[in-house]
């Protein structure tokens, strides 16, 4: 932090050497003190599109998503290249009103608060089934071993998805996801395009079709049947969003539920407290959301020339919304990098409001507090096993392995 303030102008904020090993979070701090909202001139790697404007604080990441006329999703919003663009434009994360709203009611019908509810028993019978798969080893990965199974199935039995294909769905979801990553994605993004997505839509349909034909209780069968004031969806609208809830949920859950752990291990004394008192895993849950979103960041598209932060954003301009920064404001959140189980903290790891807040975020809670609490309750004494280590991405902020050795059962 010895720099002065002509670095942060040439500053390269996805440039992968910042996130090699999590978040750039010092870089964050002093981009919120000297400069909260900050031009990239540039996206690595694409360096014939244009840069970027990053929002840094919380306030202003707020006022960003809140104002969806002059913020647009409409122009990508999962990176900050527009590479993706095309896909993102036919989901309707990547819509803006009417016709995002028109989308978002439909699908709220298979996220009421009764049907995910219903679904917690489930959820604990697979993470208690995943968690067995564990018993007579010393270690595992927690990522492979636990998150991935676990979450993979809990949104596979929402959505109907065959417990079979659940390997293959998150693999096709993991490498679409995590684009930049050499291991998890070796053969690219055009590879991914050609071979993964393809294959994700025919699966895809292929479920659209039987659900079509025979009603079943899943989240596919409500979408297929959905129907308000006499609007129902149609068949791309489907694959879509099912392709937007299967990637949220195979991903961000998994997400969080490790970097949470990897944090409870690291701090034993705030490990202690949720044993003794078990009643704070949701407040950790959300301590962990806002330590680590799961998301580094959303992106919106300015419709007209505006000013954010005194800064002059022009039509057209991409303009990053920084959760892993606005989650850590010290003008919100006293001694930010602090985790701490009991603070139970509002935050923007699900978005920060308006339009597009996070449609899982109910189900998201549940399942990560079930995670939790099953963990805990079974293998108290858990630690690190090796460094673990994260995707490198500027968009998932997600550890690819956090090896650990389980300890005495409880
Ligand atoms: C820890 C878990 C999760 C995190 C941190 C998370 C985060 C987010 C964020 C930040 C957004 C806002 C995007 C924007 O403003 O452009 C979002 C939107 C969304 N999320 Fe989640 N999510 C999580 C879990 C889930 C799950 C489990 C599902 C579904 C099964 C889901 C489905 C969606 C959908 C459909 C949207 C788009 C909403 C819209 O555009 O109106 N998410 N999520």
């Amino acid at each position: 932090m010895t720099s002065t303030r002509g670095d942060l102008d040439r500053l390269l904020l996805t440039e992968r050497e910042h996130w090699r090993d999590g978040p750039p979070h010092e870089l964050f701090a002093r981009l919120r003190s000297e400069c909260p909202v900050h031009w990239t001139a540039r996206v690595t790697e694409y360096p014939q599109e244009a840069g970027y404007w990053s929002v840094t604080r919380a306030q202003d990441v707020h006022t960003v998503s809140r104002d969806w006329r002059t913020y647009s999703s409409a122009s990508g919003v999962t990176a900050v290249s527009d590479l993706f663009m095309e896909l993102m434009q036919a989901m309707f994360i990547g819509m803006d009103p009417p016709k995002h709203d028109r989308l978002k009611m439909l699908f709220q019908a298979g996220f009421t608060p009764k049907r995910i509810a219903a679904h917690e028993a489930e959820i604990r019978r697979i993470v208690t089934e995943v968690l067995d798969r564990l018993e007579g080893r010393d270690a595992c990965d927690l990522v492979a071993d636990v998150a991935q199974p676990a979450v993979s199935r809990v949104i596979g039995s929402f959505m109907g998805i065959p417990p079979g294909d659940d390997a293959i769905w998150a693999r096709l979801m993991n490498t679409s996801l995590a684009a930049g990553d050499p291991d998890l994605a070796p053969e690219g993004i055009q590879g991914i395009l050609a071979s993964e997505v393809p294959e994700i839509f025919r699966r895809c349909s292929e479920m659209i079709a039987q659900r079509r034909e025979r009603p079943t209780d899943d989240l596919t069968s409500v979408l297929v049947h959905a129907e308000i004031e006499g609007q129902r969806l149609e068949e791309h609208e489907i694959v879509m969003g099912f392709f937007l809830l299967v990637a949220a949920g195979n991903d961000s859950t998994k997400a969080t539920y490790c970097s949470g752990l990897r944090a409870l291990i690291e701090h034993p004394d705030q490990r202690a407290l949720l044993l003794a008192d078990p009643s704070l895993i949701p407040s950790a849950v959300e301590e962990s959301l806002r330590m680590f979103p799961a998301f580094a960041h959303f992106r919106r598209t300015a419709t007209c020339d505006t000013e954010l932060a005194g800064r002059p954003i022009r039509a057209g301009d991409k303009v990053v919304m920084w959760y892993v920064s606005s989650n850590r404001d010290e003008t919100r959140y006293e001694d930010p990098d602090r985790f701490d189980v009991r603070r139970d903290p509002e935050h923007q790891a699900f978005g920060a409001g308006g339009r597009h807040f996070c449609l899982g975020a109910a189900l998201a809670r549940l399942e990560l507090r079930i995670m939790f609490e099953e963990t805990l309750a079974r293998w108290p004494a858990m630690e690190l096993d090796g460094a673990p280590a994260f995707v490198e991405s500027g968009f998932v902020n997600q550890l690819k392995t956090l090896p650990v050795t389980l300890g005495p059962r409880a």
